[in-house]
């Protein structure tokens, strides 16, 4: 962790990096799994759904984004590394055989709920450390994650 003139103790800091670093990886492979979906769906509606998995991505890239470069601000050094996507992230392997759409749905539904588990643990974590800042970056992620299941949730009638 380098040093910085950013007014958060140590441990503050340490804390968030460690925190956004999880979610990077976590949201990465979320990112890929759309595209693996938009890809390699198939039969009805599949138009639809096509589209509806490709509308994850922008928002997805964004998210990732300011994670990334909040580790930066904080001192750390984010890594975004393919590599680093799969030795840290906590999702589950992306079904390759998946063609159906409710697979499809039923696959991103679990990552979009597993990430977003951990992003709300993550604003606790981050703000009982002392960080509003990237408490306030993991609520707004939360949030578009927990919309986003609600769209999918809503094609697999979960009540
Ligand atoms: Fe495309």
């Amino acid at each position: 962790m380098r040093q910085t003139r950013l007014g958060l103790s140590d441990n503050a800091r340490k804390t968030s990096i460690a925190t956004l670093q999880t979610a990077l990886a976590d949201a990465l492979s979320l990112r890929l799994a759309a595209k693996q979906a938009h890809w390699t769906v198939r039969g009805p509606h599949f138009q639809q759904l096509h589209e509806l998995f490709d509308s994850f991505v922008a928002p997805l890239d964004a998210e990732i984004d300011e994670m990334a470069e909040r580790i930066a601000t904080l001192g750390g050094a984010p890594d975004g590394r393919a590599e680093a996507v799969a030795g840290n992230s906590g999702l589950q392997e992306y079904p390759l055989g998946a063609t159906r759409g409710v697979d499809h749905l039923a696959a991103l539904a679990d990552r979009f709920a597993a990430l977003g588990n951990t992003v709300r643990e993550g604003i606790d974590i981050t703000d009982e450390a002392g960080d509003a800042n990237t408490a306030d970056l993991l609520t707004a992620t939360s949030r578009f994650l927990d919309q986003s299941l609600w769209f999918i949730e809503a094609h697999l009638d979960v009540a």
